[in-house]
């Protein structure tokens, strides 16, 4: 058997590897995360996520996981006195960051999307931004967020997306020369933001990530892009009586 066909559980020797490379990224640049993010979408991340969070509309007496929420601002934005909402990531130097924050109403919760520690139909709303691009098997996650969620229940998710053929060459110069550069100079991690470009390049475009949403059983499954398709949010629904879980 060759090294890269070894598997440990279901999990190949590859995967491990790429999980813990990731795992690394975010420990090196959470303290900087933010500040990084500001200055490579010049604040549009912002507005992104404010539009995410409107469509999202959260309510009192929900339950939201912001899975993959880092840092905490899309669940800061979410938060409410009469509803619960936590953020569930691996890594706890970004979710220690937050903590610093002091979002209030904000709980953290350690967790992978392939693993989410939290029982089944118990969920109002599931939210990923800038996430499921870092999970190492997108079905699995799919899958566990079909799980936790109520039936009936909500996902919605912000990502990169394939920007539309006018403004890719612009897009495709900014994100291989300045990205990287910017991730050396602010981040001292070239490597990390080198890392964050290629994830970017390799992720499914807006239809084939809304085939894999469908696959995954979810329904009424639809996305709308943001700023000529550079980002792009996608929104499902668990069906009220899909016999599962
Ligand atoms: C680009 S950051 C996004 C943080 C935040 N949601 C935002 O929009 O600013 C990606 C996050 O995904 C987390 N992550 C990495 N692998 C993951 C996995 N397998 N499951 C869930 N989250 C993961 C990282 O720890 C990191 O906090």
């Amino acid at each position: 058997m060759s090294e890269l066909s070894k598997t440990f559980g279901k999990h190949s020797v590859d995967e491990i590897e790429r999980e813990q490379r990731i795992r690394r990224v975010f420990e090196a640049v959470a303290a900087r995360y933010d500040l990084m993010n500001d200055l490579m979408s010049m604040g549009i991340h912002r507005l992104w996520k404010r539009t995410f969070v409107k469509m999202a509309a959260p309510r009192d007496g929900q339950f939201i996981v912001d899975l993959a929420g880092g840092t905490g601002d899309v669940a800061a934005l979410m938060a409410g006195p009469g509803r619960r909402v936590t953020v569930c990531d691996p890594s706890l130097p970004m979710m220690q960051v937050g903590q610093a924050r002091g979002h209030a109403g904000v709980e953290w919760l350690e967790g992978t999307g392939e693993a989410i520690p939290l029982p089944s139909a118990s969920v109002d709303t599931v939210t990923i931004a800038f996430g499921i691009r870092n999970v190492t098997r997108i079905d699995d996650a799919l899958r566990e967020i079909h799980r936790v969620l109520k039936p009936g229940g909500r996902f919605l998710c912000l990502e990169f997306s394939t920007p539309y053929a006018p403004v890719r060459p612009f897009y495709n110069l900014f994100s291989f020369t300045v990205i990287p550069r910017l991730g050396s100079w602010i981040a001292k991690s070239p490597e990390a933001y080198t890392y964050l470009v290629e994830s970017i390049r390799r992720f499914p475009d807006q239809r084939s990530f809304q085939q894999l949403i469908e696959q995954a059983g979810f329904t009424k499954v639809s996305y709308r892009n943001l700023s000529f398709g550079i980002a792009c949010i996608h929104v499902g629904t668990r069906p009220a009586d899909d016999g599962t879980h």
